[in-house]
């Protein structure tokens, strides 16, 4: 089989086994991951939006954003743009900047595909990802992270929730790579100045190199995670926020308690 129905046909296993239809919004960060991925979807028969949000992170934002409208603009889409500092967030004030970067990222993402109506919001999200994030919350006890082990995530739309996909997600690094390669994407290849040189990127180097030895071993335990997801009951109910009416698991969600912490509500 040849590499590019190799991967296309990985994207669709995803999109069988879990019925993916109609219409999704598409977080690009400018990266390899989501550039692969938006470039893949575009041959299916979904409707797509792809949206950037802009951190307001210096010289690397702006970066990103050049090369998230460079894809739109080959593949013929507009390019929508958030911009954090309309929420009075500036992440170069704030102490834990990974950590709030996050949280805005994936409230952000949701609000956006809600209020467009989509089904889901794809990210970029792959295989080698998915396993060092299972590994690090194993490595701290942490297995209620274990929800998101699943490439897709349904929606519910009294909860203003949108589902999630990761198309990529049984999907290697450097399977990413090479599609990105062989289809010529451009992609940003700057690192964000605020990343620290974490412990993940040992573990990430360790799964890879259980996978050279024993091929096949990575997308197994993929499976197994996946497994482990379903059998577990959910252990906090989700329900709306008392200030914005978007899905919270406390009274007030994540993003609304940053808002008021950095003084605009
Ligand atoms: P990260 O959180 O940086 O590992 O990125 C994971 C996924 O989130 C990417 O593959 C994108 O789909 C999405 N993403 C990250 N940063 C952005 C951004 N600035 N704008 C839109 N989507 C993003
Ligand atoms: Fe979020 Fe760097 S991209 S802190
Ligand atoms: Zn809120």
């Amino acid at each position: 089989m040849n590499f590019e129905k190799y991967f296309m046909g990985k994207i669709r296993s995803v999109v069988d086994k879990y019925g993916v239809k109609g219409r999704i919004a598409v977080a690009l960060s400018g990266g390899k991951d989501s550039m692969a991925a938006f470039h893949a979807l575009t041959k299916f028969k979904f409707e797509l939006i792809p949206f950037y949000i802009d951190l307001g992170i210096e010289e690397y934002s702006k970066a990103c954003m050049e090369y998230a409208k460079k894809i739109c603009d080959i593949l013929g889409y507009k390019l929508q743009i958030i911009k954090l500092k309309d929420y009075g967030i500036d992440l170069s004030k704030a102490r834990k900047k990974c950590s709030v970067c996050g949280t805005a990222k994936r409230y952000l993402m949701n609000k956006f595909a809600f209020e467009h109506d989509c089904d889901y919001v794809a990210t970029g999200h792959n295989l080698s990802d998915a396993l060092t994030f299972a590994f690090n919350n194993l490595a701290s006890v942490n297995i209620l992270n274990f929800r998101g082990m699943k490439p897709v995530l349904p929606g519910n739309k009294d909860l203003k929730m949108a589902g999630r996909f990761k198309p990529l997600f049984y999907l290697k690094d450097d399977e990413c790579m090479e599609y990105v390669k062989m289809n010529e994407i451009p992609y940003c290849k700057e690192k964000c100045p605020y990343a620290r040189d974490a412990p993940t990127i040992e573990l990430k180097e360790w799964i890879h190199e259980m996978e050279r030895k024993r091929n096949g071993i990575m997308l197994n335990f993929a499976k197994s995670f996946e497994k482990i997801e379903e059998m577990m009951t959910r252990q906090q109910k989700i329900r709306q926020c008392s200030i914005c009416g978007y899905p919270s698991y406390g009274n007030i969600c994540k993003f609304c308690k940053l808002r008021r912490k950095y003084g605009k509500i």
